[in-house]
């Protein structure tokens, strides 16, 4: 639908969301309209490029034309049955993500926090169901972020700050402990803690890589504690950081691993893999959705992955991600460059994120602040070099203006 469908101007629309919308985003300046490869174009023709992704999610850019047949051609046949009947574009789906990340059980989830309470729940039933009714405990790690819901809120480490104000009392079961600090999460375990949950690479907690010492540190701690190692990938997976999965460039495998964001190619999924060992731990009635697994998500999903596979879009991460990494350190005021493939958080000597971001996309350039002095770059996974210099040019133009 576009403006001109709808007989209205944008200021009709900016009052209609003003009159409708609880406003919890700042929204920039124009209607996203259309959707072409790494640009976003405006109601008025402007291009944007596209350097947020739609938060992480356009990984093969935007109306990928594989995503979007499939897409089409399921919308055709069936748009949803409910996980009582079998489907195809479900199974398909599953075998070509456990297959392509070696783990065996899969259970879709409809968005990210969704598939991060599948975890949460898969591993307090695991604990239960094997070492006693106590055994429920998670630690997670301080600058973490897990989701909006109740529970994925508990998870988050983040006290203090608007994502988590007022909504107490959490769910009782979480504590922090920091991260890339192994002796930190050593003190935080106890008998009762049945799981540690990390993201590879914080996001939204200003784009920090973990440590390989730290991640394999973990693994050893869970294995001799005889707790479960839970990956938040639904950030880094599917290509993001150079390999198919996060856990992959530290070669540490978890127990389980939630995703989302980029296997969709837009389309509302999530999921939660696990491996062997927690392969009988959800049985009938211990967990459920009405839609997750939907056809249309799946059928899109499944186009969207086999494009990141087929088309090396995890090795153009690294190669373009290395490069555009690089260009950034000329940028003034610079602190630091930092991230892995195409997860790219640069941060400054001052507070100008959000400065740089409003100004950046009045220049046609977009990209989220995750932190007062942090912006990330999520771009598309097939994004060119060209494209980066793009964005090094509007970046510089705005950041020089601002600091000078
Ligand atoms: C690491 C991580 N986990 C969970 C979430 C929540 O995902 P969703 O917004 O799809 O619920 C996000 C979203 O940004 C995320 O970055």
């Amino acid at each position: 639908m576009k403006l001109q469908d709808v007989n209205k101007t944008k200021d009709d629309i900016k009052d209609m969301y003003n009159t409708y919308f609880y406003e919890t985003f700042k929204r920039l300046d124009f209607i996203a309209e259309t959707g072409e490869g790494s640009y976003i174009i405006a109601e008025d023709g402007k291009k944007y490029l596209d350097f947020m992704a739609g938060i992480a999610v356009n990984s093969t850019g935007h109306c990928n034309k594989r995503v979007v047949e499939a897409i089409k051609a399921q919308c055709e046949t069936m748009i949803h049955a409910s996980n009582y009947c079998y489907t195809v574009p479900q199974v398909m789906l599953a075998e070509l993500i456990c297959k392509n990340i070696g783990m065996e059980k899969i259970y879709f989830q409809n968005s990210g926090a969704e598939a991060n309470e599948a975890m949460i729940k898969l591993a307090r039933k695991y604990g239960k169901d094997n070492f006693g009714p106590n055994r429920y405990k998670i630690v997670t790690a301080s600058n973490s972020f897990h989701g909006r819901t109740l529970a994925t809120l508990a998870a988050t480490g983040q006290p203090g700050t608007p994502i988590q104000n007022n909504y107490d009392p959490f769910i009782p079961g979480f504590t922090y402990a920091e991260y890339n600090n192994l002796q930190s999460f050593i003190d935080a375990c106890d008998e009762d803690t049945i799981a540690v949950m990390v993201e590879p690479v914080q996001g939204e907690g200003g784009v920090i890589p973990a440590t390989k010492e730290f991640l394999q540190g973990l693994r050893k701690l869970c294995d001799e504690k005889n707790m479960l190692l839970l990956f938040d990938e639904v950030q880094t997976g599917w290509g993001r950081t150079g390999e198919l999965m996060g856990f992959m460039t530290y070669d540490v495998k978890p127990d389980c691993v939630s995703m989302a964001k980029a296997m969709g190619g837009g389309m509302p999924i999530g999921a939660m893999c696990t491996s062997a060992k927690l392969a009988l731990t959800f049985g009938p009635g211990a967990h459920g959705s009405t839609y997750a697994g939907n056809p249309v998500c799946c059928a899109a999903s499944y186009a969207q992955i086999s494009e990141i596979i087929e088309e090396k879009l995890a090795d153009n991460a690294k190669e373009v991600g290395a490069y555009f990494m690089e260009k950034l350190k000329s940028i003034p005021d610079v602190k630091e460059v930092r991230g892995k493939g195409l997860m790219i958080g640069v941060e400054f000597n001052s507070n100008i994120a959000n400065d740089v971001k409003y100004n950046s996309a009045d220049e046609g350039l977009l990209m989220t602040a995750v932190r007062p002095a942090v912006i990330r770059f999520v771009p598309p996974l097939n994004v060119t070099r060209d494209d980066c210099d793009k964005a090094w040019e509007i970046l510089n133009k705005v950041v020089s203006e601002l600091v000078k």
